[in-house]
């Protein structure tokens, strides 16, 4: 027995690091001319076992490049840092072993199921497909595809597992996704805005099972999304992206009790609300900075109410403020 059982407030700080992401860079190539733009500047985050995080920021901030690059799935991309999923660097894994564990050890869904699925395959080929690749037999193959899609609530699996995409729901396609992407049993999943494009009522179905599934195989999640509310019933934490930065990382209660950075505040005051006049609702004012074109200093500094002089000169830094960690130069320590 431990004399001094921790605080389950702060059990969620001690789980096992399952991917440890360290100065993440990715340049992307501009056309043809050998020159490249800076899309992800150098990004630090850790997810647990079985830790549901999320990314959230507002459109290009970089959520995708940043996801697709843990997986190395930009080819043109240049991907610098470190990204640790259990003690191997996968940025330096050759592209055959990154192959080999994309689906066993990190799957990825993404927002829009038909863009993903051949419609000329039938659903129990496409879900068994990334064990036949991994060389399991046809049989064991198809009986693990059929498990994955009951589990995920495909009813009547056994005869559907013949039909084809086009005879499925836009609910129902995305659950074959994540029924592709789960049943190579993967550690973690990146969803990237899975949700959005179905309606509110799907949407909640489709997280809800997530939710089980994650907890049922202690699955951690990388969830992208807009969506703060999904944010709130969905995750353990979130991370909050600006102009190819964190800027803000916590756990859930914490950020959302108290956001600190002024644009994790912007992003909070901008939720519509259901009592809320529409000619009320908030926008941060302006608009991200193209990636080319980012403004010294702190990025945000020209969109924020509160930056002082300093911020348009030095780059903040993540630091740690109470559980949560903050890039802004009001939390610094270092006075206005
Ligand atoms: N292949 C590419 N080459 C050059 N720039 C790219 C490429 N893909 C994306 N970008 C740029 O990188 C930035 C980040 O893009 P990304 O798709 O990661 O944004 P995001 O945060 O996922 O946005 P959204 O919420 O709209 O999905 C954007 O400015 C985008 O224009
Ligand atoms: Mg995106």
């Amino acid at each position: 027995m431990n004399a001094h059982p921790m605080p389950t407030s702060t059990l969620s700080l001690v789980r096992t690091p399952l991917v440890t992401v360290e100065k993440l860079r990715v340049d992307m190539p501009l056309g043809r001319s050998g020159a490249s733009v800076n899309i992800v500047d150098g990004v630090d985050f850790t997810i647990g076992v079985g830790e549901r995080m999320a990314l959230v920021g507002e459109s290009g901030s970089g959520k995708s490049i940043t996801a697709r690059a843990l997986m190395q799935l930009d080819r043109v991309a240049k991907v610098t840092g470190k990204v640790d999923f259990e003690g191997t660097d996968l940025l330096k894994l050759s592209d055959r072993e990154m192959r080999k564990l994309r689906g066993s050890s990190i799957a990825m869904v993404f927002q829009d199921p038909m863009s993903f699925l051949d419609p000329l395959m039938t659903i129990g080929d496409q879900v068994a497909e990334t064990l036949r690749i991994r060389g399991i037999g046809k049989a064991e193959a198809r009986k693990r595809a059929l498990s994955v899609l009951d589990e995920l609530g495909v009813d009547r699996a056994a005869e559907r597992i013949n039909a084809y995409p086009h005879e499925f729901s836009g609910g129902m396609r995305q659950r074959v996704v994540l029924a592709m992407a789960l049943v190579g049993e993967p550690r973690l999943l990146i969803a990237d805005e899975p949700t959005t494009a179905l309606d509110v009522r799907v949407q909640d179905q489709v997280l809800d099972l997530l939710d089980d599934v994650s907890t049922r195989r202690g699955l951690a999640v990388l969830l992208i999304t807009h969506d703060l509310g999904v944010v709130a019933g969905f995750a353990d934490r979130v991370m909050v992206m600006y102009s190819g930065r964190i800027v803000e990382d916590g756990e859930v209660g914490d950020v959302f009790a108290r956001p600190r950075h002024p644009y994790t505040q912007g992003l909070i005051k901008a939720v519509p609300r259901i009592d809320q006049d529409h000619a009320k609702l908030y926008a941060i004012p302006g608009a991200p900075p193209p990636p080319m074109n980012r403004p010294n200093g702190c990025t945000f500094h020209p969109r924020c109410d509160q930056r002082f002089e300093r911020c348009s000169q030095d780059v903040p830094v993540m630091l740690p403020v109470g559980r949560t960690r903050v890039a802004c130069h009001l939390h610094d320590g270092k006075g206005i």
